[in-house]
């Protein structure tokens, strides 16, 4: 049954989505911006997938079991009976890209970066939205530690911009022969503490006892204070490939530290799991981790080695310091070019793109007829220099250029125009 919407319900956006605009759509540009410009620097390239995927592709490659798949999915049927959903997350779209135009016959690793929306259907609060924005990294096609380190390091720069105090959580889960090995262990575990669990954990012992570990409820912290831990259980391999990994991040200097309790909510990780964590309430920004095994779950018949990150956007620009991702189109103009009678306005196209051929950035109010006006909102807008072109000015082809500070102008022929205000 579908609720019943009043009007007044009906002209706001679907709960747990919002609009962007004004200087949260222009710092959510900034962020994308910064990202891949950093993310281009250490080697990665640009994807887009589509923002529907298979729901199968997700519920096999994240896990049935998982809080996503299991509660949060958007899904949809098509009209010829194809079942798609929203995708909920990134990686598993991007694996089938890789699997389904043959980048494994491209030189290995593939490092790949993108952005957009993302669905999950959860209970909306502060940080936490239905329609979210993620910025991932993905390189595949290598097991090799020092990948892991590249992708916690360019995550790492990343968030840096944000100007917040940014801390690294680590663990390992071990190769996927220790991890199902550890999973058995610490059922086994559970099993003997059932009574001791709260009520949600124990229904978990079978299902999903890795979530035990971070569970919140007051009575399973208490018997996680001696719970064996993933690091403990590791082979000789899998404890190599955490060691360098620590190794590389010391070189990176990186500060981490390990928490045994860190097991992320999606079924495809092995080996390196971390998260970057930001506050008091240690709220995580971004995680990722290895998944060498997810490919052969999605049912491709090759392992496909990969590690990778999401960045949780919406949850950096809540928390990082104002204007500190700021888009190119936003960096502030110099110039303010003012308009006057019906000549000048109409030829005030061609100066404008005189200026925007010169890369010169500029902002105007063409709009607007009177000069004290459109020179207020130029010292309102604390723009230095101001383009006035009047009907004088319109016929002799010139413009006057006024210092805002100074109060004093110069004419300049209109041909001249760009290369005098670039010596500016
Ligand atoms: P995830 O931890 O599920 O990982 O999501 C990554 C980040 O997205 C989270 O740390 C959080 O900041 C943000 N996020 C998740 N859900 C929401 C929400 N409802 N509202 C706002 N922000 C949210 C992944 O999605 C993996 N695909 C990451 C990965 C890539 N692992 C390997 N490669």
């Amino acid at each position: 049954m579908t609720a019943q919407k009043t009007t007044k319900d009906l002209l706001q956006a679907p709960k747990g989505m919002r609009d962007f605009f004004h200087d949260s759509f222009y710092s959510k540009q900034g962020f994308f911006e910064k990202a891949e410009e950093i993310a281009r620097y250490y080697g990665f390239q640009g994807i887009e997938t589509p923002v529907l995927e298979h729901e199968a592709i997700l519920s096999k490659g994240v896990g049935d079991d998982t809080d996503i798949v299991s509660k949060e999915m958007y899904r949809i049927e098509t009209q010829g009976g194809d079942r798609l959903v929203l995708r909920p997350e990134g990686t598993a779209g991007i694996m089938r890209s890789y699997i389904e135009h043959g980048m494994g016959s491209w030189p290995q690793p593939v490092f790949l970066y993108y952005g957009g929306p993302f669905f999950r259907h959860e209970k909306p609060q502060k940080g936490r939205y239905r329609q979210f924005y993620q910025f991932g990294l993905e390189i595949l096609g290598s097991d090799k530690a020092v990948l892991d380190a590249i992708t916690i390091h360019v995550g790492y720069l990343i968030l840096k911009e944000s100007g917040l105090d940014i801390r690294v959580k680590l663990n390992t889960l071990g190769d996927l022969e220790v991890r199902q090995a550890y999973e058995a262990k610490l059922k086994a575990f559970y099993q003997e503490h059932q009574k001791e669990l709260g009520a949600l954990d124990q229904a978990r012992i079978d299902s999903n006892p890795l979530r035990i570990l971070d569970s919140k409820d007051e009575q399973s912290k208490k018997v996680n204070e001696d719970v064996p831990t993933s690091i403990g259980s590791l082979n000789e391999t899998s404890s190599e490939h955490f060691k360098k990994v620590l190794e590389y991040l010391d070189a990176a200097h990186i500060p981490y530290e390990i928490d045994h309790a860190l097991v992320r909510g999606l079924d495809y990780y092995v080996h390196t799991v971390f998260e970057y964590i930001c506050g008091e309430e240690s709220l995580a920004l971004g995680g990722g981790g290895r998944y060498d095994g997810l490919a052969q779950t999605m049912g491709h018949n090759k392992a496909v080695p990969g590690i990778g990150l999401g960045l949780g956007v919406d949850r950096i620009l809540e928390y990082a310091q104002p204007g500190a991702y700021t888009p190119k189109t936003q960096e502030s103009a110099q110039f303010f070019f003012i308009q006057l009678g019906f000549e000048a306005k109409a030829k005030s196209f061609e100066i404008i793109e005189i200026l925007r051929e010169h890369e010169i950035a500029v902002e105007h109010s063409l709009a607007k007829n009177n000069l004290a006006m459109q020179l207020s909102i130029a010292e309102e807008k604390n723009i230095p220099y101001a383009i006035i072109f009047g009907q004088k000015e319109a016929l002799d082809n010139m413009v006057i250029i006024r210092d805002m500070k100074k109060r004093s102008q110069t004419s300049i022929a209109i041909a001249d125009m760009a290369e005098y205000i670039k010596q500016l």
